[in-house]
């Protein structure tokens, strides 16, 4: 979580104002951080999480253990549809911790996401 709210300091929210910073944990120790990026075509903009997971692939990492997530103070930030789904590509079992108003909360991608798409 500390790592997460550090990477919240480098996101690019300039149209929201939502910052939101991702840290995941990879099996080997390391750990990959994210944050939202956001673009005048608002439907391009990417979010924490996934940014976390694809710079994390893109290192040659694809094995998590967790993830945090943090975003402004006072706001509760459990990852989007979008990004449970991307989760869900690299285990139901990756821990998530987002932060809350009062904290933060632990759950599992499996949790968040029943009934994952999965190719037949
Ligand atoms: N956002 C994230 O980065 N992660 C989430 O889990 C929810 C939303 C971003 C997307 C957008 O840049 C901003 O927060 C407001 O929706």
């Amino acid at each position: 979580m500390r790592a997460a709210r550090d990477a919240r300091a480098r996101a690019y929210a300039p149209y929201s104002h939502f910052a939101v910073g991702a840290a995941l944990a990879c099996t080997d120790g390391t750990i990959v951080t994210g944050t939202n990026v956001e673009n005048a075509c608002y439907g391009l903009s990417m979010c924490a999480e996934r940014s976390a997971v694809f710079a994390a692939v893109a290192a040659g990492r694809s094995s998590f253990e967790a993830i945090a997530v943090a975003g402004p103070t006072g706001s509760a930030t459990p990852p989007c549809g979008a990004c449970r789904q991307v989760l869900c590509e690299f285990g139901v079992g990756i821990r998530v911790i987002y932060a809350t108003p009062s904290g933060c909360e632990a759950t599992t991608v499996a949790a968040l996401l029943p009934a994952e798409f999965v190719l037949p």
